[in-house]
């Protein structure tokens, strides 16, 4: 096999991605090792026809509304930088996207090739990401869109919720945005596949499969808790005014794996039962110290 490189390997993903990637021994390289905005960092850090990932992003939904240029610098900008020194390089990108990149107006599961129309500066600097690895790597180069992306270590959902249920007695949360939670560990075996069957074009989503709303999400993390879920109410986005619009449909289909004769994901509340098991639970022991 040709060898694995992470970029953004620092972060929530990019850590998983490391993990589960080491018995391929990849590069891994945090912000420090290879700033994907240096286009000479990418040059001495990239081998000759390596296969790269690409972790690394501005993921500051609401930052970005009031800092687009860093988000296009870092989501359009870069990602065509490091698309073109694959391309010189002879290798191929593997490309992490999002469910921003549509307008969440649907009422069934986004398929891969769905019209893109985001609503938000985060999801314009992504939909760059992906045009630019569409024109630069038309061969060699691999989206995979991911959505509601949870795990450990990193900032996410269920170590918000977790955080904040040791000062409230009771939490708010959305009924009104319905998606797909997804564990990093289950994206990072998802990119394996797609490595190791030689996939070198195409879109995937990768997402854990069925559908909850953030209220759904943080009752099932209660639940796997110990605590109760009652403690969790129901309320409408109007309670929660954000700078960027959240997309209120972020449900996205899994045609892509089974067109390839590949794994589809897994429901995500088997994921969770996993991750709770294998890593999420030390959120637990880092709220109460
Ligand atoms: N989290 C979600 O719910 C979610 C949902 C959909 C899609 N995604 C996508 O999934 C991917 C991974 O997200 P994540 O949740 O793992 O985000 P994350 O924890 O914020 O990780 C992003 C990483 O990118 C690094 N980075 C930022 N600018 C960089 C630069 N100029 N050069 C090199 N590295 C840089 C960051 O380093 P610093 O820490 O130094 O800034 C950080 O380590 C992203 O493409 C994101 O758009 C995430």
């Amino acid at each position: 096999m040709t060898e694995l490189v992470v970029l953004g390997a620092g972060g929530m993903l990019g850590r998983a991605l490391v993990e589960h990637l080491a018995h391929h021994a990849p590069l891994a390289a945090t912000r420090a090792e290879a700033d994907v905005t240096n286009a000479n960092a990418l040059q001495r850090f990239i081998p000759d026809g390596a296969t790269v990932i690409n972790a690394s992003a501005y993921t500051n939904v609401d930052g970005a509304e009031s800092n687009e240029a860093q988000a296009l610098a870092i989501n359009t900008d870069a990602v065509r930088t490091i698309a073109e020194t694959v391309k010189a390089k002879g290798g191929r990108l593997i490309h992490i996207s999002t469910d921003y990149v549509f307008d969440g107006t649907a009422s069934k599961p986004y398929d891969e090739d769905a019209a893109r129309s985001p609503t938000s500066a985060y999801g314009r600097s992504k939909l760059g990401g992906e045009q630019a690895v569409e024109d630069t790597l038309p061969d060699s180069g691999v989206i995979v869109r991911t959505a509601w992306l949870y795990g450990y270590p990193g900032k996410s959902f269920p170590a918000t919720i977790l955080r904040a249920s040791q000062n409230r007695e009771f939490l708010d949360v959305v009924t009104d945005q319905i998606g797909q939670p997804t564990w990093s560990g289950d994206v990072a075996a998802m990119v394996e596949t797609l490595i190791v069957n030689d996939i070198c074009h195409g879109i995937f989503h990768a997402t854990n499969s069925g559908q909850t709303s953030w209220h759904g999400f943080a009752r099932a993390v209660f639940r796997q808790a110990g605590l109760d879920e009652e403690r969790i109410r129901p309320v409408t986005s109007e309670a929660f005014p954000r700078p960027a619009a959240r997309p209120s449909y972020s449900v996205l289909g899994h045609s892509g794996w089974e067109f390839h004769g590949l794994q589809e994901p897994r429901p995500w509340e088997n994921a969770l039962a996993e991750a709770w098991t294998r890593e999420l639970q030390h959120v637990l022991k880092d709220v109460a110290s």
